[in-house]
């Protein structure tokens, strides 16, 4: 049985990742905070889908739990075949609060661990010349609201960096840039979402599904849904004095 490796895999993106991969027969190591969320999720996924699933309490600000997660993505017993690096937060506080600890979390979290979990399933990855790479970055990448798409625009581009470092090699890397998605990212961030249009929302059952299916595509970026799709291309293709000019008004429409 292939296995995959989930950062966040309990609630959200990361638990409609785990149950697409569950159905499809993998077996799955979940990784993140909430012990007893990852006890109740590895109970369920056994008893419905008949898979092994460990589990590994990991706080991803912290360096030395960090560590211990990338030692196990690196070991040759049980192989990791895929990794997703999903867990993340919002992050929208002012770029001026001297308070930087937040910010400090959101890059240790959805950069450096990133990079740290990214680098050790490189290496075991290419020395057996086969695994993927599933990076969740975000379509905010493409725009400029505050340090959130700062951080997921760093996803971006290490991701397709990594991409080319491995290209060749049997590995395959891609970047996930979702649009809104309904989880608790944005209750739990503070973010104002409920006036939203509905057209505007990604199911995130599909948005994993259409992921993995455009990671065996090879493709280096996926951008799920058409509408996001085309978001996420005039936010590229903008001149910058646009985007800002959006990034101030989404910015300010979320003020409460
Ligand atoms: N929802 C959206 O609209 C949207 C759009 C674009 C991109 N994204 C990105 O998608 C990813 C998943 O978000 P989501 O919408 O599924 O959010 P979510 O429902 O709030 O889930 C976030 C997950 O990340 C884990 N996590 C957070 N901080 C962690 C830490 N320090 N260590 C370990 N795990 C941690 C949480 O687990 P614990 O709390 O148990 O640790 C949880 O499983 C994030 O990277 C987010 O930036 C979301």
């Amino acid at each position: 049985m292939p296995t995959a490796l989930i950062t966040g895999g309990t609630v959200g993106i990361g638990h409609a990742f785990a149950s697409a991969l569950a159905a499809k027969g993998y077996d799955l190591v979940l990784a993140s905070r909430d012990e007893a969320g990852l006890n109740a999720t590895a109970a369920d996924f056994r008893t419905i889908h008949g898979i092994q699933v460990e589990v590994i309490p990991t706080d991803l600000a912290l360096r030395d739990d960090v560590l211990r997660l990338a030692d196990r993505v690196e070991s040759t017993v049980k192989p990791i075949d895929l990794l997703i690096n999903n867990a993340g937060f919002a992050v929208h506080d002012s770029l001026l609060d001297p308070d930087f600890s937040r910010q400090q979390r959101a890059m240790d979290v959805m950069c450096m661990a990133v990079l740290i979990l990214s680098g050790a399933a490189g290496r075991a990855m290419k020395a057996r010349g086969q695994g993927a790479i599933l990076n969740v970055a975000s379509s905010s990448a493409v725009i400029s609201t505050g340090n959130y798409s700062a951080i997921k625009a760093w996803v971006t581009v290490y991701t397709e960096g990594l991409a080319n470092e491995l290209h060749g090699t049997g590995v395959k890397v891609m970047a996930l840039m979702p649009g809104w998605v309904k989880t608790e990212f944005h209750t739990r961030g503070g973010v104002k979402a409920h006036n939203l249009p509905g057209f505007v929302w990604v199911n995130a059952d599909d948005l994993a599904k259409q992921a993995l299916h455009d990671l065996d595509e090879g493709k280096v970026w996926s951008v799920p849904t058409k509408r996001w799709a085309f978001a996420v291309w005039v936010g590229r293709h903008l001149p910058r004095r646009a985007t800002r000019w959006i990034s101030r008004t989404l910015t300010k429409s979320r003020e409460k």
